[in-house]
């Protein structure tokens, strides 16, 4: 039966059937005798893998025989070692406890043990439940990834443990508490858009120990969008700067062009700087031949834009005022002041002629 699969050596299964026709194996239902209190075995034990666990059993003088049985595998009989597991090994052995230890314990020998005495010729037992703890780990894990605007991206996280951990998947490049996205081991983005881009943390909770926490990046390509371009005024023989920003994923490549001829640097005194969203054009000595309209294309591999920017030409003296509103509300205020000033004396010069 059972008791026998379990064991290798013919003669310990003759003992076993003796035993079992003697006193204590169980054969199906545990006996559980009025004395419910008797023989006591701890409440169960919950220990974490890798850890010992020790089954302890309170007995008393009455008490003629004793064994521990892992389901109907009999572990130790009194002081004789039946399991071949070295991870077993007995403890006490005394009239009031009867009590053994597994070392190393993985998440197989988690299930009932049994103590099973005799007293009195009468077979009776009690049993426990080894219940193995595994600390939350994240298994597989996808990696960064990176996408077009608009397609669909499904993150996986898989995580093992005991009790099965809880997984959730949260953006951590949105604000303080607007980031969890998922409470499942899937993540799925349908339709993503640019500002979906960035770090998403996957993390694995149980209560046996601190979270286990990994990190998946995800880039989201889009094409370019012109976000400053600016008409600028300078006058002539000054340096003049057009500027022309673009946020793009990749980072966009510029051109610029005047009218169906595209610019480089060298031509005619000016410079075309790129310096990420950022790409100006610099004339160092603006002549009137370098007015007009320009144009800035923005272009990566999802495609272009271009935007029009106008160098105009501004009469010297707010040149050297400089450039910006601020100078040019002080400028005009100094003028109304003056003109009054002037029609003052104008107005006083015509009282004292008459
Ligand atoms: C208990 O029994 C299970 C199932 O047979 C086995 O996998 C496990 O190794 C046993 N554990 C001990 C400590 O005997
Ligand atoms: C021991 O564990 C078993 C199985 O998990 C459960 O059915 C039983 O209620 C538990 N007993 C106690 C006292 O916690
Ligand atoms: C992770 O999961 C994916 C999808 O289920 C599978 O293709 C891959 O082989 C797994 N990798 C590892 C290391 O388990
Ligand atoms: C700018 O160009 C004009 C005419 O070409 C020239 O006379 C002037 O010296 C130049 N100024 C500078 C600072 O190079
Ligand atoms: C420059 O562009 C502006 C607006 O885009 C347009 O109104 C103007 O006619 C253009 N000027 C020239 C000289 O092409
Ligand atoms: C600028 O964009 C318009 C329409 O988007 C296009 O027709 C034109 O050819 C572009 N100009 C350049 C210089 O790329």
């Amino acid at each position: 039966m059972g008791v026998c699969g379990y064991l290798f050596l013919p003669w310990k299964c003759l003992v076993v059937v003796s035993l079992r026709l003697l006193f204590l194996v169980p054969t199906g239902v545990p006996v559980r005798s009025g004395d419910a209190t008797f023989p006591k075995a701890m409440d169960n034990v919950t220990v974490r893998q890798g850890e010992s666990a020790t089954l302890r059993c309170t007995i008393d003088d009455r008490v003629t025989r004793v064994a521990w049985l892992n389901r109907s595998t009999i572990l130790y009989a009194g002081n004789d070692k039946w399991s071949i597991d070295p991870r077993v090994i007995i403890l006490v052995n005394t009239p009031t406890q009867y009590s053994i230890m597994i070392q190393n314990v993985d998440v197989y020998d988690e299930g009932p043990y049994t103590c099973s005495v005799q007293t009195d010729n009468h077979p009776k037992t009690s049993r426990v439940h080894l219940i193995v703890q595994v600390p939350p780990q994240i298994m597989n894990i996808s990696s960064d990834i990176t996408v077009n605007e608009g397609s669909s991206v499904t993150l996986l996280c898989l995580a093992i443990g005991r009790p099965e951990p809880t997984v959730t998947w949260r953006h951590l490049s949105v604000k303080e508490g607007q980031g969890f996205v998922s409470e499942d081991e899937y993540l799925e983005i349908s339709d993503i858009k640019r500002d979906q881009s960035g770090e998403y943390e996957c993390s694995a909770l149980n209560d046996v120990a601190a979270p286990d926490v990994r990190r998946v990046k995800i880039t989201v390509n889009y094409p370019p969008y012109i976000s400053k371009a600016k008409n600028t005024g300078v006058s002539v023989g000054q340096k003049g700067t057009l500027s022309c920003e673009a946020s793009a994923v990749p980072t966009a490549e510029f051109q610029w062009f005047k009218e169906d001829t595209r610019l480089a640097t060298g031509l005619d005194g000016m410079r075309i700087e790129n310096k990420g969203r950022i790409s100006t054009l610099t004339f160092f000595n603006v002549s009137e031949k370098d007015y007009g309209n320009y144009t800035c294309v923005a272009t990566n591999k999802l495609g272009n834009t271009n935007a029009s920017i106008t160098l105009y030409e501004i009469s010297p003296s707010s040149a050297v005022a400089g450039p910006g509103a601020v100078i040019d509300g002080v400028n005009s205020a100094s003028r109304a002041l003056a003109c009054l000033w002037l029609s003052g004396t104008l107005f006083a010069h015509f009282f004292i002629k008459f």
